[in-house]
C-alpha cells in the first residue's frame, strides 16, 4: 500500500512525520498540507523543512488554506505562532510541488497501487478531493486518522477535538463515505502520554531533525508544566502514525459507527459514536481505545535518532 500523509505541522504532526518517514515501514508518496494548528503558510513551511532536515526527498503539496464553511481555527497556544514552538525554522531550500494537494490525492487514488491516507489535521483536503471526484470513495482503501473523541471529552470545545472542530463539514463528508477509517481519538492520546524518560532521551538527540524537534517541544512542555506542574508530552498525531506503521500498538479497539455533528449549538464538531449499534448501520470506524505507550515511545526515539 502507498501512503499520503495529510497534515498541519504542528509539533505532534512533526513527531508523526519523522516516525512515519524514518521507520521505513510506509511507502510514502507525498505529504499534503492543510490549514489547522497554524495557517497554511506555516504548515507547508514546517513540512518542507522537516523533509529537508531528514534529507529524504518526499514531495510536499500545499492544500486548503481554510475550512469549508467556518472561519479558520488555529491552535498556536499549543504549537506556537509558527506551528513549531516559536523556533521559526529557517526558510527551506526545497519547494512545494506545483500541483494542489487535492489534485495530488486524486491522482494517487487513480494509480494501480492501494492507497492509504494518514490524516493528522482538519479533513478539508480529503473532503475536497472526494467532492471533486466522488469515485475516491471507492478508490481510497483506508484512512488512519487522529481525530475526534471516543467519550465526548473535547480539547477545543467541551465535546469536540481540534481536528474535527476546525472543519466539521469536512469531517462529516469523510466519515460518511464508507471508506474504512481507523480513528485515534483524543482520550486515547491522553492515556498514551510520553513522560520524563522519553523527554530526556529526546533532549539528547543529535540528528538535525531531533534537535529541531526537541527545541520546538520545549514550548509545549513549558505550557504543560505551567498548567499541570509536570513535564509530559501528548503527541496525538504520533500515535496515529504508529498505528499506521504497526497495528500491534493498538491494545484495545472497537468496531463502531461514527457520525459528525455539524449543527449542534453546543455540540458542533462532536464525533457521535454509536457504540451499541442503535442505528443498525455497517460500522465505518475501528476506534483505537488503548495503545502501547512504551512501544510508541520506542518507535519515536528510533526514528528521531535515525541517520538518513
Ligand atoms: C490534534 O489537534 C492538533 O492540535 C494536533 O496537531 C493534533 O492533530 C489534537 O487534537
Ligand atoms: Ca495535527
Amino acid at each position: 500500500m502507498k501512503w499520503i500523509i495529510d497534515t498541519d505541522p504542528g509539533i505532534d504532526d512533526a513527531s508523526a512525520i519523522i516516525t512515519a518517514v524514518n521507520s521505513g515501514a510506509l511507502d510514502i508518496l507525498g505529504i499534503t498540507c492543510v490549514h489547522g494548528n497554524v495557517g497554511l503558510e506555516y504548515t507547508t513551511r514546517n513540512a518542507l523543512k522537516l523533509i529537508e532536515l531528514m534529507d529524504v526527498g518526499i514531495p510536499v503539496y500545499g492544500g486548503a488554506s481554510r475550512p469549508i464553511l467556518q472561519k479558520p481555527e488555529h491552535a498556536s497556544y499549543v504549537h506556537g505562532t509558527d506551528g513549531f514552538g516559536n523556533t521559526f525554522l529557517s526558510e527551506p531550500n526545497i519547494k512545494l510541488e506545483p500541483i494542489h494537494a487535492v489534485d495530488f490525492i486524486i491522482e494517487a487514488a487513480y494509480a494501480d497501487d492501494k492507497l492509504g491516507l494518514l490524516t493528522l489535521g482538519p479533513l478539508t483536503n480529503v473532503a475536497l478531493a472526494i467532492a471533486k471526484d466522488r469515485s475516491l470513495e471507492d478508490r481510497i482503501d483506508r484512512i488512519v486518522m487522529m481525530a475526534g473523541t471516543s467519550r465526548a471529552r473535547g480539547n477545543t470545545s467541551p465535546v469536540a477535538e481540534f481536528n474535527v472542530f476546525a472543519d466539521p463539514e469536512a469531517a462529516a463528508v469523510v466519515f460518511d463515505t464508507g471508506i474504512p477509517i481507523t480513528m485515534v481519538p483524543w482520550e486515547t492520546c491522553l492515556d498514551t502520554l510520553l513522560g520524563p524518560d522519553t523527554i530526556r532521551e529526546l533532549r539528547k538527540s543529535l540528528t538535525p531533525v531531533g534537535q529541531a524537534f526537541s527545541n520546538a517541544m520545549e514550548f509545549t512542555l513549558k505550557g504543560i508544566e505551567a498548567s499541570m506542574g509536570q513535564e509530559f508530552l501528548v503527541l496525538c498525531d504520533l500515535i496515529a502514525a504508529c498505528v499506521a506503521i504497526d497495528p500491534s500498538v493498538v491494545k484495545e479497539k472497537a468496531s463502531v459507527t461514527v457520525r459528525v455533528e455539524t449543527c449542534g449549538r453546543y455540540s458542533r464538531g462532536l464525533t457521535v459514536i454509536d457504540e451499541r449499534n442503535i442505528e443498525g448501520a455497517e460500522p465505518n470506524v475501528t476506534l483505537c481505545l488503548a495503545c502501547d505507550r512504551e512501544q510508541i515511545a520506542g518507535m519515536f526515539l528510533n526514528a528521531i535518532n535515525h541517520q538518513n
